[in-house]
């Protein structure tokens, strides 16, 4: 069902403020970044193999991002797992008792489809489905 750990979330309170660090110091490409209005959030992405490290901002002070960050401060906050069938993934997941946050799949950062798994049937990490484009895409 998952292939790869398609990257880690990271939230922080500025990207513009790692980017040297993942970049030059850590030597990770950086693949660019995206803004997700109808999750308050800016993402930038940098390449690790064929996953990635996700660093999210939030761009309000209301949404998912900016709670977590008044909660817990900076730090991961899910991993997400890659899969070829978001839909066939989220089926197999829901049919075993693992809930859903979103009715359907939602719109992640450059275009892809996302859904999330409720924490608590999770172990109390927050864990994202995350379709690929294509089967050959590596970012
Ligand atoms: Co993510």
């Amino acid at each position: 069902m998952f292939d790869r750990i398609d990257h880690l979330g990271i939230a922080v309170h500025s990207i513009e403020s790692y980017v040297e660090l993942y970049r030059d110091t850590l030597g990770m490409e950086f693949l660019g970044e995206d803004v997700v209005e109808e999750q308050g959030v800016r993402v930038a992405f940098f390449a690790v193999g064929e996953s990635k490290i996700e660093l999210i901002e939030p761009t309000n002070d209301t949404g998912p991002i900016a709670k977590f960050l008044a909660r817990n401060g900076e730090g991961i906050h899910h991993v997400a797992f890659g899969c070829g069938d978001i839909e066939g993934a989220r089926a197999s997941v829901a049919s075993q008792g693992v809930r859903l946050l979103s009715e359907q799949p939602l719109d992640g950062a450059h275009g892809k489809l996302i859904s999330f798994m409720h924490p608590k049937d999770t172990g109390r990490v927050l864990m994202e489905m995350v379709q690929r484009r294509h089967d050959s895409e590596d970012a």
